[in-house]
């Protein structure tokens, strides 16, 4: 067979089996600082860290980790009755078998009431530092009491929801153990409910195998996937360290404004007219799980949402400006979003690469509800 290919043939043939095997031994070498120097731009450097395992959980002071604690936020996370109706659960929205969201476009809520963004998943959220798409609640214990009372989620008031679980008698056990007495407060529901969240993280991915020196578990494509993604498809500008986000707000232009379904984004909780049309940077952990993608869940497939960065995303004219309360707002696409040109198979490389940080669903036990 060798003897049909032309001698350049085989020399390219040869050359890139020496470059992976070469990228296939620094990348799985179990220290990154081995690794070829990723491509950013001087902007990012700051908000940068290298991408690779999860940190510990850091649980604040105010709030620390206990099994009992985690258990009782387990239990309310899981439990209808925080909502008006008694029907919708946190879960209801952000199921353990869908990636710990709920796999729609949009969520729909009390009275199948439609919401307005893509659920995100509560995998990792942890590390985020602050929550939701336009960080409007800065930990995790704030968020909670937000979507019992929004009127298209649970409808309710987090001290009517308060005044509801102090009734059911089987709670008092888990206050106790988790809080010391028995008191039930929207504070200690809030509290609970984000220690559960905390422990709501992933698990080994192929990923962490490979760079701690599983060097065979990747196939060539995940390989050249990581590369691509450290390098000349320059993703690390806004998703780096072990949570894949660099926690900052960016526009890639999916803001649509002007149109029908314009989200004005962090403008909304800022005021800022620069933060028209960004979003928070989520995190690529577990990402193959939480589909439809983005804000608006506008997106159906990994490879659509790759094809749109390589595109560069030339927004179009039309849908980049609004008039908001009678200020007008345009959208700034982040100086990170430029025109990639990725091949067909550089495209498929990076999609390969972001499934391996993906894990197996885990079996969630569902707790008993208290009565
Ligand atoms: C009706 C569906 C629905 C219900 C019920 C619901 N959520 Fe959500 N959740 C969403 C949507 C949609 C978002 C994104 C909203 C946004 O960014 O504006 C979200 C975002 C979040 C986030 C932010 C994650 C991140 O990375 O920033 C957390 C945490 C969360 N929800 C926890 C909860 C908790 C706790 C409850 C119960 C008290 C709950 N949710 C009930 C739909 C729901
Ligand atoms: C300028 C910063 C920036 C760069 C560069 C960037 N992203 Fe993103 N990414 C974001 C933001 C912000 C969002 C959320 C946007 C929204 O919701 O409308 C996002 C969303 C995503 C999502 C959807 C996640 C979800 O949960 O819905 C994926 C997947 C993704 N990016 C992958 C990539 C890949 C792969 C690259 C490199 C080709 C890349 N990103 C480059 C900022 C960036």
């Amino acid at each position: 067979m060798n003897n049909c290919l032309s001698s350049s043939v085989q020399k390219e043939i040869k050359q890139k089996t020496s470059f992976l095997a070469e990228l296939r031994r620094l990348y799985s070498s179990g220290d990154s600082s081995k690794w070829p120097k990723p491509i950013l731009d001087p902007e990012a450097i700051p908000y940068f860290a290298e991408i690779g395992h999860l940190p510990e959980m850091q649980f604040p002071t105010d709030n620390p980790y206990s099994e009992d604690k985690a258990l009782l936020g387990k239990t309310l996370f899981f439990d209808p009755r925080l909502s008006q109706s008694n029907q919708i659960a946190c879960a209801s929205c952000h199921d353990p078998e869908l990636g710990w969201c709920d796999s729609r476009t949009f969520s729909f809520g009390h009275n199948r009431q439609i919401g307005i963004r893509n659920a995100m998943s509560i995998l990792n959220a942890g590390y985020a530092k602050s929550l939701f798409w336009d960080g409007r609640a800065t930990s995790l214990e704030h968020q909670s009491e937000m979507p019992i009372q929004d009127v298209r989620e649970m409808n309710g008031h987090i001290d009517l929801a308060a005044g509801k679980i102090a009734k059911i008698k089987g709670y008092e056990t888990l206050f106790e153990k988790a809080f010391g007495n028995k008191t039930v407060s929207k504070d200690r529901i809030s509290k609970a409910i984000a220690a559960f969240e905390r422990t709501v993280k992933s698990g080994t991915s192929r990923f962490d195998q490979f760079i701690d020196g599983k060097a065979e578990i990747y196939s060539d494509d995940e390989l050249m996937g990581l590369h691509l993604f450290r390098t000349k498809a320059q993703c690390m500008n806004c998703h780096s360290s072990g949570y894949f986000s660099n926690n900052q707000f960016e526009n890639i232009g999916t803001s649509l404004l002007g149109s029908k379904q314009e989200d004005l984004g962090r403008y909304l909780v800022t005021k800022r007219i620069e933060d028209a049309g960004k979003f928070r940077v989520p995190g690529l952990r577990e990402t193959t799980r939480t589909g439809p993608w983005m804000h608006n869940g506008s997106m159906t497939t990994l490879t659509e949402v790759i094809r749109f960065y390589s595109r560069g995303n030339p927004e179009h004219s039309q849908q980049r400006s609004t008039v908001h309360q009678g200020i007008t707002l345009s959208s700034e696409k982040s100086g990170f979003v430029r025109l990639l040109d990725l091949s067909d198979e550089e495209i498929s490389q990076l999609e390969a690469f972001l499934r391996t940080l993906s894990t197996q669903p885990e079996k969630v036990s569902l707790p008993v509800l208290p009565q």
